[in-house]
């Protein structure tokens, strides 16, 4: 059955533009240089490297399925999000919410033969993933809602704030009915809007890093990303 998909809570452009006035001009110029470092970086792999424009999925196209956090996430960002999570030979890799598939050239250029899924939601971004990875035995594209298919050989997962809170809730109840008292499972989140599904819940360990002092998401009560293991069953802390 299809889950109704609820709007992400992103803030809007305006209102981040408007929380730059709080900014000391030292902050601003090193914002101003992870910005011109990111998007060169991202253009370097994307027109260089992979050869495709991950970035360019419009807006409009994921509207109709209540979602507004289409970007893809930064050659940068991944590089210091896997820095954090060293991922294994034998993981199987989930990227939930995979767009056109930046992520999933990301690793494979990193030279990970893992296997990996990437789920989405939309069909027609879900074909143009598809084409870009047929060569690729290692690589399967399935198209649409991850809870209806969730994957039950998983050990990574990788979100980059695809869900709203609601959403986020029936991801870790799936995540906890799949996995719980089997094995350990790590969600490596980019962005983690609603890290507050996770916390207290004893299953749970969470490794949080703060966005940096330039950012105007800190102080957020957010992370910038995190590493979120779901425990073996210890048999005592049993929470809902
Ligand atoms: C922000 S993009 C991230 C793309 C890629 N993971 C990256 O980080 O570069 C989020 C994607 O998640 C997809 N998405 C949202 N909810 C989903 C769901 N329930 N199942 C599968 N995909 C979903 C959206 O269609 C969108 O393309």
């Amino acid at each position: 059955m299809t889950q109704p998909v609820e709007k992400n809570d992103d803030p809007s452009r305006l209102l981040k533009l408007w929380n730059l006035r709080r900014l000391s001009f030292p902050l601003l110029a090193q914002k101003l240089s992870w910005i011109v470092r990111e998007k060169i970086s991202d253009w370097v792999f994307d027109q260089i490297i992979a050869r495709q424009a991950f970035d360019s999925v419009p807006r409009p196209t994921l509207e109709h399925l209540g979602i507004n956090s289409s970007s893809a996430t930064s050659t940068l960002m991944l590089k210091k999000i896997f820095r954090l999570y060293h991922i294994q030979p034998h993981e199987v890799l989930v990227d939930v919410g995979c767009g056109r598939g930046r992520v999933i050239a990301w690793w494979l250029n990193m030279g990970c033969n893992n296997k990996i899924y990437g789920y989405e939601l939309d069909d027609d971004i879900a074909s143009l993933a598809k084409k870009k990875f047929a060569g690729h035995e290692n690589v399967t594209i399935i198209s649409g809602n991850i809870l209806d298919r969730f994957p039950t050989d998983a050990d990574v997962f990788y979100l980059a704030n695809p869900f709203g809170a609601k959403t986020t809730g029936e991801f870790k109840s799936r995540l906890v009915e799949t996995y719980y008292g089997k094995k350990e499972i790590a969600i490596v989140s980019f962005y983690c809007m609603h890290i507050d599904v996770f916390r207290n819940d004893p299953r749970f360990n969470i490794q949080e890093i703060d966005f940096p002092k330039w950012s105007v998401a800190r102080d957020s009560g957010f992370p910038w990303y995190a590493v979120i293991r779901l425990t073996a069953s210890s048999g005592k802390n049993e929470g809902s």
